[in-house]
């Protein structure tokens, strides 16, 4: 069995997989939770050298040193842009990929100027904006109360530096879809019934270009699925890892 990396989404860490990583060891298998420069404590790459392509380097050496070369990928949200990133850079180091509540378009101009608005905020005024406004958007109506402070317990512990840096480079990302159709590699993606951040019509948008791929929908989940529904997720992520194993 390859082992399993999981990429953390933004401005979060590896614990937001938490019950994927218990979930899938229970299962047997090696599962590699990193935190991204500027995430969980580790510290941030400078500001211009930030990219999504940055990120994708460091999970390339994770593989290299850790996984033995190859691995199963899975990328949350920001996670699934390095994802698509490490996938044009290192394809040989990735045996499966799963793309949970991504996209493979670069920003919007509205995107692009609203990310470099709030990097001006959080400069001037700290984080706590940013967060509140994404917790008002990453979860499913009626949120269980439990997830949403775990969520705002891992937003808030963030460095500000890690935030900003990483807010630009999303701003500055390129458009993947290209990427998408040359991959042959058995693929999953699983998006959120009420994700408003990477809606379920970003997911089918991805899937058009990747027939192949298995798209799940979780119900009664917002953006930040595989914290909201862990069980639909983790059954999800099995059921896959079955099929993609018996290739
Ligand atoms: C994430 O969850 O990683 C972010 O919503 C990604 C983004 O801001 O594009």
């Amino acid at each position: 069995m390859f082992p399993i990396i999981l990429i953390h989404g933004f401005p979060l860490d590896a614990r937001m997989w938490t019950s994927q990583a218990e979930f899938l060891r229970g299962r047997g298998y090696a599962v590699l939770t990193p935190n991204l420069p500027g995430f969980g404590g580790t510290p941030p790459l400078p500001r211009d050298q930030t990219s999504m392509e940055a990120f994708a380097h460091e999970i390339h050496q994770l593989i290299i040193r850790e996984a033995g070369g190859r691995a199963i990928v899975g990328g949350f949200s920001m996670g699934g842009y390095v994802l698509q990133a490490l996938l044009r850079s290192h394809p040989e180091t990735v045996v499966a990929a799963m793309f949970l509540n991504t996209r493979a378009e670069a920003d919007s101009p509205t995107a692009r100027e609203g990310r470099l608005k709030s990097i001006e905020a959080i400069t001037q005024n700290g984080p706590a904006s940013l967060i509140e406004t994404m917790l008002g958007k990453v979860l499913a109506p009626h949120p269980s109360p439990t997830v949403q402070s775990q969520a705002r317990a891992i937003m808030a512990s963030q460095s500000p530096q890690g935030i900003i840096n990483a807010q630009f480079a999303m701003s500055q990302r390129r458009d993947q879809t290209d990427l998408l159709a040359t991959l042959t590699i058995p693929t999953l993606i699983i998006s959120g019934a009420q994700d408003a951040t990477s809606p379920p019509s970003v997911a089918l948008a991805m899937q058009s270009h990747i027939p192949h791929a298995p798209l799940i929908q979780i119900a009664s989940a917002g953006h930040l699925a595989p914290m909201e529904q862990p069980i639909a997720v983790n059954t999800a992520i099995a059921e896959f890892l079955r099929l993609a194993a018996s290739r």
